[in-house]
């Protein structure tokens, strides 16, 4: 450095500018390394990775020749430095005491600054902090997480984790997040697929271990009249869950397609929710046969515009921890079914009713609900007579509205379709409808014992 410039360095504003580059680039590093080291998984930390340090650096870096230019205009002026360092002599016990305090007080600095940064970083990897910090944004998913199978799996168990390339591919996507959520600018409802979710092999097959699927299950599923008795019909399925691998036993059933091992189906949505399918093929790693299915009407443009992805866990379980109910009547019907809501006459009729009108925010749904069962009820009598049911009944349908619908995130019943079934949205008949063929006439089978027996 030429003599003239150091001396020109030499000012108040240039070292703290100095001061804060180094600093910065010492955090930036801490932070990698956390980083690196797997400790956290935290998207979100891309914001103090891409956007808060490389500020502050470069803040740091525009205060150096911010500092030159005004300490040169003052000796221009005929003005001198003012700065003088201070002539520390470790001879001098009282300057030995002094740098021993300055030594032992920086030491605790960084061990304090340390601690609370690994803090921080452990919270933002809670259910809390994803659910809680963008509240409204989350609100929809974190609601049907808390009460879903997977409530103490946390968000970013699924969302997120080691490796690479989701590593960076994850920061990039929390720091462009927020800076919508800062905008104001992003999409309201949030879409889905997610694409960055990495593959299930990675993610549910840590807990779930495929190969142990096996055999049937029962499900009983009870639906209500909107008669008075509220009448009950129940519909007792055996669901051939299925399962298993070659090792273990031919693998069948609906846990077949997931025996990528051995069946390996591929498909090509042509449509950004993946819920029409112009393309379908199977291939069988034993013998290498292939057959390929293909949707009515598909074109060769359709499918060459659209990715090919191989099915996996979440083609079907698509809302493993974000299920929502698909309509009011579902809702109402989940909620007799477990006695939430106490069977008073024609509460079915009612329930639904209210549920189904449109309104504008959280507040006046949850006013209008209670306003619209009570005065109901007040008209048949029963208010006088059975209140606490009322008062139940209304807290249950409260619930289920504010459990399925965000007004503010323009969430409502059947905005994300659940693909497990086939009555509410398409589901697995987005393949098995009969209609996609192949060159030799083969469809995907619709016949209803394929998947189910019933009781
Ligand atoms: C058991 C795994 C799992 C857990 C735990 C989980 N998610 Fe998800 N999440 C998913 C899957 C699967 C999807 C849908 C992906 C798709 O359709 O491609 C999803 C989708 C989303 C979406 C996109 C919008 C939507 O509803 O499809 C958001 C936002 C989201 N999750 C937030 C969260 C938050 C916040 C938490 C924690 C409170 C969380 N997730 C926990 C698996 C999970
Ligand atoms: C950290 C472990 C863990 C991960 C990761 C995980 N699960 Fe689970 N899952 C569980 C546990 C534990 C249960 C049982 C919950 C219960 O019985 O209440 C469960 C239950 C389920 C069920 C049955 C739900 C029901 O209603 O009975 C399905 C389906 C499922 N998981 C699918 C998935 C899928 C798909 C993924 C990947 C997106 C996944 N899981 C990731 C631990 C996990
Ligand atoms: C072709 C669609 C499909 C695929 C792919 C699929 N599943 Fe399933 N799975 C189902 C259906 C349907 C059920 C039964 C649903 C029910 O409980 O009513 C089920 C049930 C389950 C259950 C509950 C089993 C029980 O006996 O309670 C778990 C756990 C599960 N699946 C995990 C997985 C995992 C993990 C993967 C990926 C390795 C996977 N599934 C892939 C359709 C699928
Ligand atoms: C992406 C397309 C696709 C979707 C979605 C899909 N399937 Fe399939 N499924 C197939 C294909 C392809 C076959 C094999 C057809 C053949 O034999 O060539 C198949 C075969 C099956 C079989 C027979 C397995 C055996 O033992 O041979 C069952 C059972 C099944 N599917 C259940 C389901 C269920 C339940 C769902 C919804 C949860 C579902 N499938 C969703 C494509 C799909
Ligand atoms: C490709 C597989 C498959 C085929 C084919 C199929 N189903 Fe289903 N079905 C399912 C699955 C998966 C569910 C959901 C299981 C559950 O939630 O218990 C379901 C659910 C149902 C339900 C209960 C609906 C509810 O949610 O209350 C009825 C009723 C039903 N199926 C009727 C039929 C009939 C009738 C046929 C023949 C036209 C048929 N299914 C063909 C897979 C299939």
């Amino acid at each position: 450095m030429p003599d003239n410039l150091r001396a020109l360095v030499r000012n108040a504003v240039s070292i703290t500018g100095g001061v804060i580059v180094t600093v910065s680039a010492v955090l930036f590093f801490v932070v990698f390394f956390i980083d690196f080291l797997g400790l956290h998984t935290n998207p979100y930390m891309g914001i103090v990775f891409f956007l808060v340090i490389p500020a502050v650096f470069i803040l740091g870096l525009l205060l150096i020749p911010i500092g030159i230019f005004i300490e040169r205009r003052r000796i221009a002026r005929g003005l001198t430095s003012h700065l003088h360092w201070p002539a520390i002599d470790l001879n001098k016990p009282s300057h030995r005491r002094g740098a021993f305090i300055v030594f032992i007080l920086t030491l605790v600095n960084v061990v304090v600054i340390s601690l609370a940064a690994y803090k921080g970083v452990e919270f933002m990897d809670s259910t809390t902090f994803c659910g809680e910090v963008c509240h409204t944004v989350m609100e929809p998913e974190y609601m049907a997480f808390q009460d879903g199978p997977h409530s103490r799996v946390t968000c970013v168990q699924c969302h997120i984790g080691p490796g690479a390339p989701f590593f960076v591919k994850s920061k990039l996507d929390g720091t462009r997040q927020v800076v919508a959520v800062l905008l104001n600018s992003y999409a309201r409802p949030v879409p889905s697929p997610v694409h960055t979710l990495r593959p299930a092999r990675e993610v549910c097959e840590q807990c779930h271990w495929p190969e142990k699927f096996h055999g049937d299950k029962v499900n009983v599923h009870r639906e209500y009249g909107d008669d008075e008795k509220v009448t009950e019909s129940i519909t007792t399925m055996r669901v051939h869950v299925g399962g298993g691998s070659e090792k273990l036993g031919i693998a069948t059933g609906i846990h077949w397609h997931m025996n990528n091992v051995d069946n390996e189906v591929r498909y090509i949505a042509t449509d950004d929710k993946r819920q029409m399918m112009g393309y379908v093929s199977v291939t069988d790693h034993r013998t290498g046969a292939k057959r390929e299915y293909y949707a009515e009407g598909v074109t060769e443009e359709q499918l060459k515009k659209n990715e090919p992805r191989t099915m996996d866990c979440m083609d079907c379980h698509n809302r493993p921890s974000h299920a929502f109910d698909p309509s009011p009547e579902r809702a109402v019907d989940a909620a007799i079914a477990t006695g939430e809501m106490p069977k008073l006459p024609f509460v079915r009729r009612e329930a639904v009713a209210a549920l189904k009108v449109n309104y504008p925010d959280q507040v006046s749904a949850q006013q209008d609900i209670a306003t619209r069962l009570t005065s109901f009820y007040k008209g048949t009598g029963d208010y006088n007579t059975r209140r606490g049911e009322v008062d139940r009944a209304v807290a249950a349908a409260q619930r289920a509205y504010s459990r399925n619908v965000f007004p503010k995130m323009n969430v409502t019943w059947g905005t994300y379709p659940n693909n497990i079934g086939h009555t509410s949205s398409p589901g697995c008949f987005r393949c098995h409808d009969d209609r996609h063929k192949s060159k030799d006439g083969l469809v995907i089978k619709q016949d209803c014992d394929l998947c189910h027996d019933m009781e």
